[in-house]
């Protein structure tokens, strides 16, 4: 399906101890694709986002961003590793820095972009976010919800190839999802290449192009929204949907 392949996974797999967290994996995200992983706690979806930016060592099989295998370590890694953007459940905002400088400060140490572009750039995702108004505050003046699209706004900064998240609303009050979904929703449309691990069923079919669903370890079931949610096809996938849709 993907004709021009940005991520691909082949054959990866990867132990903690005697469990085998990922199972042969093999994923491809397609450049400008929204895919949505779903799956139970514990099933392997924080890994396998880490393992495609390498805060994870895989055992065997191979991760290919942009063609390209993931170098094992080294400068060449922290290039690659800054194409590939993540965004946490929980923001890892600099407590003591302002947003402005919270989204600058990368650019300038890993981009080696001078201070006044930076901040340039920073103002311009900042109000990208619908945030510009708060650059000079610190991040304990703002919500959670606020707080998380300026990590969104940080990891646009490095002009990432690709943006992971990870249950980036969890961690959020209820009233604050939307306004960072709405962010997602829009960098979706602009094309962003975005792998998404969240339980907001409504994100994952209206942006997602396809859903991957994760048990033990393993890709279930890998196929479009609409596929997955009217005829999903495996007992584990029946399961865990008739569990999050009931509330
Ligand atoms: N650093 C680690 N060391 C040992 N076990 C881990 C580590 N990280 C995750 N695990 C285990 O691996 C499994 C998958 O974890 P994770 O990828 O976080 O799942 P999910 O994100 O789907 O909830 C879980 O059983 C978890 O306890
Ligand atoms: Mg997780």
């Amino acid at each position: 399906m993907a004709v021009d392949p940005l991520i691909e996974l082949r054959d990866v797999n990867k132990h903690y101890g005697t469990l085998h967290v990922l199972r042969d994996i093999n994923l491809t995200v397609g450049r400008g694709e929204v895919v949505v992983v779903i799956g139970p706690s514990g099933s392997g979806k924080s890994t396998l986002c880490r393992t495609i930016n390498r805060l994870e060592p895989v055992e065997s099989g191979t991760v290919l961003l942009d063609g390209r295998p993931l170098p094992a370590e080294g400068r060449a890694l922290a290039r690659l590793r800054a194409e590939v953007g993540m965004v946490f459940q929980s923001f890892n905002l600099f407590a003591h820095k302002t947003v402005l400088a919270n989204v600058s400060l990368a650019q300038v140490k890993v981009r080696k972009r001078g201070k006044e572009e930076a901040d340039r750039r920073s103002r311009e995702l900042l109000e990208r976010v619908g945030l510009l108004a708060h650059a000079e505050k610190y991040p304990a003046q703002l919500s959670g919800g606020q707080q998380q699209r300026v990590a969104i706004a940080r990891a646009l900064a490095m002009d990432p190839k690709a943006l992971l998240f990870d249950e980036p609303t969890s961690a959020l009050d209820p009233e604050m999802i939307n306004e960072v979904l709405e962010v997602m929703q829009q960098l979706a449309r602009d094309g962003m290449t975005m792998v998404v691990v969240t339980h907001e069923m409504g994100f994952a079919r209206s942006a997602a192009n396809r859903v991957v669903f994760m048990a033990d370890g393993r890709i279930v079931e890998d196929r479009t929204p609409e596929e997955f949610f009217t005829a999903p096809e495996s007992e584990r996938a029946k399961d865990f949907l008739s569990k999050i849709l009931k509330h």
